[in-house]
């Protein structure tokens, strides 16, 4: 593994996520229990920082889906699920938390899947988005950064699995892909 330089530090990051949380906060103040239902791998990092920050009462959920190396092996095309959350979500106001949102194709699925799970109200969060990419439209409610079209490693996001545990977010040169 090289050394990068951040793209976004440590603090530039902590202030974002208390920013969104505050915002959730806000938004969930009525509310008796939110459930966060985070993205394995790349969001636990996001998540665990973000969940910390909430005063609002809630219960944390996770859910996995075939990452592109799985992808390409079968339907370049598909999403599949290959882990779900563990409790219903009848009723529930989900957060669904991200890490990145590239083509969007993740988050379309995965909405598509929750929504049809008849929660009571269901909201998107992801800490970064990549907007040139986009093939199919999402909305996030909840964004941290928008970035363009490198990519990206560090909290919680990998290279081959390597780079997650980086502190900070990074560009990866081409070179090192
Ligand atoms: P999408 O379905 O194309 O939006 O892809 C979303 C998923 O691709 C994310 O949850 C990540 O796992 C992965 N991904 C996309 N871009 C990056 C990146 O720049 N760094 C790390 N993972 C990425």
């Amino acid at each position: 593994m090289i050394a990068l330089p951040p793209l976004m530090s440590e603090d530039v990051i902590r202030t974002r996520v208390e920013q969104l949380a505050g915002r959730i906060n806000t938004d969930y103040a009525n509310v008796s229990e939110l459930v966060l239902v985070g993205v394995l791998t790349g969001s636990f990092i996001f998540l665990s920082d973000l969940a910390r920050l909430l005063t609002v009462p809630h219960r944390v959920e996770f859910i996995a889906v075939s990452s592109y190396g799985s992808r390409e092996s079968e339907d370049p095309e598909s999403v599949r699920l290959l882990m779900d959350v563990r409790r219903s979500l009848e009723g529930e106001h989900v957060v669904l938390v991200e890490d990145i949102v590239d083509t969007g194709k993740t988050l379309a699925y995965l909405m598509r899947l929750l929504e049809a799970r008849r929660p009571d109200s269901i909201k998107t969060c992801s800490l970064l988005h990549k907007p040139g990419r986009t093939e199919q439209e999402v909305d996030i409610d909840y964004l941290g950064f928008t970035i363009s079209d490198s990519w990206v490693v560090g909290y919680g996001l990998d290279y081959a699995e390597k780079y997650r545990t980086l502190p900070y977010i990074a560009e990866l040169p081409v070179e090192y892909r």
